[in-house]
């Protein structure tokens, strides 16, 4: 094994005293219960996870603070103040409950990260809704299969990304309102709305939000979370994002993927942060102008963006970056060069956290007060017990490898996969909440991460099923079948590749080379057009026939041994080979 490299607590140079002191004494006494505390309740234990990201603020001194710097991607700015935010998102709740929007109907938000998808969210679970959150890259078939199944009453969207919803609206019956909010009149009716209203106290295990979310097999599930996810939200960024009164906090995730939902709208206001939201796409330059004109102290970031920026080189030497005072990852692998590479431009390691959409809350994290060991996903949250186990569920030995779990009981646990009672039982073996991904434990009860033990991409940060890629790709007319994989990569973590085998005529015109390339480039541009601008295969490859068991599945995983020039295991359930 490498010699691991370890960070100091006491060489962290995040300038105040952390939220979390002393991890060790306070890990053992930890309990949710107690925690509960921190939230605004309702007379007979009910809640709301709105109202306590933003309305409970508001007889405080952060009544008028401002809880939002925006800004636009031409460069547009605006700022709310917790006030404004309320009295915005009870305009929205107004809104849709003249719609006939009632407790537990799907609201779904379909937007860029403009100040109307935080406002709107918000709203949404004010009158007892539920609020669906769909990345702006999606395209018409990601979003048919996430309104259908959701069953969606009402999607809020803009002009322009309404065009995609064209060929499928009139197959959505459930769907009875589609809101564009660049519509003037829409805006003057929104705020000819009440500007009070009053917040429906929530049974805690009632539903908030929902997340389509990609498994191996299959369309992507609803992963359905419930007001209580704020407890651990709230928490969490507390103690690991580190939120004090004074800071500037930037989170660069989208809300139509779980950190943006836990870590810009609930558990970040819930703690009064300030934050900045670009709704623009990733540019190094710009990023450090955010980072240099908002005078950031708290960046909430990706493996893959710090790659990307790595890439620019010296750049931040061109800005003044000395706000910043604590820098954290989450979604993918994060490299121990990537640390040092942070260390070296802004005197700070970025601290890794472990989650994902399922778990609503950060689980395995790099606190401040502990000791960083360079390329470990860190220890479990307080409140949690992590494991490594066997696929009996049963813990194997430090040291070796096994799928990472967690003993269920944490707040934002799922509450469950939106129609799919057994998809949901699944995820659970012998008492443990088995994650999907293998990694192991060191000596210290340090969470190392190795990899999926499904066929899950993950490119760029962003999780996509190799399932809705295939479907996507079989919609063609040259296609006749498609196996779809990860390649690793050193910029995207992962990139889609696609091996498509292709009808009879088609076969015999790629023996023309440049016919074969304009294929390729096709077929890629087909799912980017179709399914989404984000999941599209970066690499085509032609083949004969797919490697498939006898009972007809394709076999991922031979296939992608084959791209690694890895040897191909187990054949004995191939149909043939
Ligand atoms: C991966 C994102 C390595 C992992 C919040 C997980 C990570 C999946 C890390 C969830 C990390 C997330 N190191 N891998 N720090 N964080 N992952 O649902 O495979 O979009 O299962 O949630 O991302 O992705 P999801």
């Amino acid at each position: 094994m490498e010699e691991i490299e370890i960070l100091k607590a006491s060489d962290k140079k995040t300038r105040l005293i952390p939220n979390l002191p002393d991890y060790k004494s306070l890990y053992p006494n930890f309990s949710w219960e107690r925690a509960k505390s921190e939230l605004a309740w309702f007379p007979g234990g009910k809640i709301n996870a709105a109202y306590n990201a933003v309305d409970r603020h508001l007889d405080s001194s952060a009544c008028d603070k401002i809880a939002l710097y925006w800004e636009g991607d031409k460069g547009e700015k605006s700022t709310y103040t917790f006030s404004q935010l309320a009295k915005l998102s009870n305009q929205w709740g107004n809104y849709l409950k003249k719609s006939g929007v009632v407790k537990g109907d799907r609201v779904f938000i379909f937007l860029p990260r403009i100040p109307d998808l935080f406002t709107s969210f918000l709203g949404i679970l004010k009158i007892g809704a539920v609020a669906g959150t769909l990345f702006s890259a999606f395209q018409q078939q990601a979003l048919f299969d996430r309104l259908e199944d959701s069953g969606a009453k009402i999607l809020i969207t803009n002009r322009e990304l309404s065009l995609r919803l064209a060929e499928i609206r009139n197959k959505l019956p459930e769907l009875k309102q589609v809101v564009i909010v660049d519509d003037n009149d829409f805006q003057k009716n929104l705020s000819a709305e009440q500007s009070d209203l009053e917040v429906m106290p929530m049974d805690p295990e009632d539903n908030a939000f929902m997340l389509y979310t990609s498994g191996t097999t299959g369309k992507p599930k609803g992963v359905v979370h419930k007001h209580l996810a704020i407890l651990s939200q709230h928490v969490t960024a507390y103690h690991i994002l580190d939120l004090h009164d004074e800071d500037i906090y930037w989170c660069t995730a989208d809300p139509g993927w779980v950190t943006g939902i836990g870590y810009t709208i609930l558990g970040s206001w819930s703690n009064k942060a300030s934050e900045v939201i670009f709704s623009g796409r990733f540019d190094a330059s710009r990023w450090y102008q955010i980072l240099q004109d908002y005078k950031v102290t708290i960046w909430y970031t990706a493996p893959t963006a710090v790659r990307m920026l790595m890439a620019e080189g010296d750049l931040p030497k061109k800005y003044n970056l000395t706000s910043l005072r604590h820098i954290l990852s989450v979604g993918e692998p994060l490299n121990p060069e990537a640390i040092r590479w942070g260390l070296k431009m802004f005197g700070l390691a970025f601290h890794d956290t472990w989650w994902q959409t399922e778990t609503g809350c950060m689980c395995l994290v790099n606190y401040i007060c502990n000791d960083t060991k360079l390329g470990s996903m860190g220890l479990p949250i307080l409140g949690l017990s992590g494991g490594i186990v066997d696929d009996r569920g049963q813990e194997v030995p430090r040291k070796t490898e096994g799928n990472i779990a967690l003993r269920p009981g944490w707040p934002s646990m799922m509450k469950e996969i939106w129609k799919r009672p057994e998809k949901y039982q699944s995820y659970f073996v012998n008492g443990w909440y088995i994650s999907g991904d293998r990694g192991w434990e060191d000596e210290d009860g340090y969470f190392w991460f190795i990899g999926r033990s499904d066929d899950v991409i993950k490119t760029a940060g962003e999780r996509v099923g190799p399932f809705e890629v295939e479907s996507a790709l079989i919609e063609h007319p040259a296609v006749v079948e498609a196996g779809v994989i990860g390649k690793p990569d050193e910029l995207r973590g992962e990139i889609i590749k696609a091996f498509v085998d292709l009808k009879d005529e088609y076969k015999a015109k790629i023996a023309d080379k440049s016919y074969e390339d304009q294929l390729k480039i096709e077929l890629s541009q087909y799912v980017k057009k179709h399914l989404a601008g984000h999941a599209y295969p970066r690499e085509v490859e032609f083949i004969d026939k797919l490697p498939k068991t006898r009972s007809g599945k394709i076999m991922r995983r031979i296939l992608k041994a084959k791209e690694m020039g890895q040897p191909i295991g187990d054949t004995s359930t191939l149909e043939e080979y």
